[in-house]
């Protein structure tokens, strides 16, 4: 059993094991040298030679108790045939969405594109470095995806005029995300993922009352989905402010916290692992800080099964010392 299945399985609260959103990426000098000469982000995603390694760079720095597969969740309406494309400096730009097309596709063809990244999984698998640690895959909840494919770009703080004005295209393309991402789920796993995270960073835009058909049913399919296949599944709803409730419905083996909320009224409230909370800029202050901050949060989830993570991924700005003090602290403690 690993340090991270120790914790969700058996709720063990002893040595806290840890592991980075984004710990793979631009804060990395050896990332960057790679990204450098593959201008084409989805590209090097699709380079399982590359993705691999890339996976296993913060493995080889820190001691982490997981890796997660470097790839995107927009991986799947790449897979879709949606263009996708990341521009320097603005992040993911979508090109138009035609459901004709895309209620056309089928499985073997979406597998066709998407083969690089579970051979990507395998090929970690086979290295050293994982033994008896996790491999995380991942895919973007519906509604996040919803959010990409429609809006084009990501929405800052808020939607598009008029998002959800055809209800029809919605709809429909939550039926075929739910049968994709079961698909790609499916795969990951067959290829060595130990664990799913399911990343909905967009669930904090919407009102309480449109929760239950965009974000609490399409999850909790995919929830029990991955349940079924004997995996544990993480979830992410970030920006959701009721996260009680939400455990309280989908009912993930664990849930990551964003750093809004209070990790006090979440330890009381909460009785399922969590996962996660510090505040990403803390790693571009000092160490007496970053210390203080991190003893606080393994302070608050002393009695609780815990596993260390950030509210959201690490900045590209970080300096890879700091995240070097943080797992220290943690595996220290
Ligand atoms: O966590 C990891 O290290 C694994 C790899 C991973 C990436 N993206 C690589 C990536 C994971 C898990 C993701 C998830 C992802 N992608 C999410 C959910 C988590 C979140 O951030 O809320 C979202 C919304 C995306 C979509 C996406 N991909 C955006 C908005 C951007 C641009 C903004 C940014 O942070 O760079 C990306 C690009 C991206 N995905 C990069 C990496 C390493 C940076 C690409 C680069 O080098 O230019």
């Amino acid at each position: 059993m690993t340090p991270i299945q120790d914790t969700i399985i058996n709720k063990k609260t002893t040595n806290t094991p840890i592991w980075l959103m984004r710990q793979a990426g631009r804060y990395l000098p050896e990332f960057r040298e790679i990204r450098k000469l593959n201008p084409n982000f989805i590209n090097l995603c699709l380079n399982e030679n590359l993705s691999s390694e890339i996976t296993l760079q913060p493995l080889r720095r820190f001691e982490l108790d997981a890796a997660i597969i470097f790839s995107d969740i927009l991986m799947l309406p790449y897979g879709l045939n949606q263009k996708v494309e990341f521009k320097k400096d603005f992040g993911p730009i979508l090109g138009p969405l035609n459901l004709d097309v895309i209620a056309k596709i089928d499985q073997v063809d979406f597998l066709e594109k998407l083969y690089p990244v579970y051979r990507a999984i395998k090929k970690v698998n086979e290295n050293d470095l994982i033994k008896k640690k996790n491999l995380i895959g991942f895919v973007g909840a519906p509604w996040t995806l919803l959010v990409y494919m429609i809006n084009k770009h990501s929405p800052k703080k808020k939607l598009i005029k008029n998002f959800f004005k055809d209800e029809f295209l919605i709809n429909r393309l939550l039926i075929i995300l739910e049968k994709f991402l079961k698909l790609h789920i499916d795969n990951q796993i067959k290829s060595g993922a130990t664990v799913i995270q399911i990343f909905d960073s967009w669930a904090g835009l919407l009102e309480e009352k449109e929760l239950p058909n965009y974000v609490y049913i399409p999850t909790l399919n995919l929830v029990d989905y991955v349940k079924s296949l004997n995996i544990p599944v993480i979830c992410f709803p970030r920006g959701i402010k009721n996260y009680k409730n939400y455990c309280d419905i989908v009912k993930p083996d664990v849930v990551n916290i964003d750093y809004d909320v209070d990790p006090v009224s979440i330890s009381k409230e909460i009785n399922i692992p969590v996962q996660g909370g510090l505040d990403p800029k803390i790693l571009l202050s000092d160490k007496t800080n970053l210390k203080k901050q991190t003893l606080k949060y393994l302070d608050i989830f002393k009695d609780h099964p815990y596993i260390f993570n950030l509210g959201h991924g690490v900045l590209p700005e970080t300096n890879p010392d700091m995240v070097d003090y943080l797992v220290k602290t943690v595996k220290d403690y």
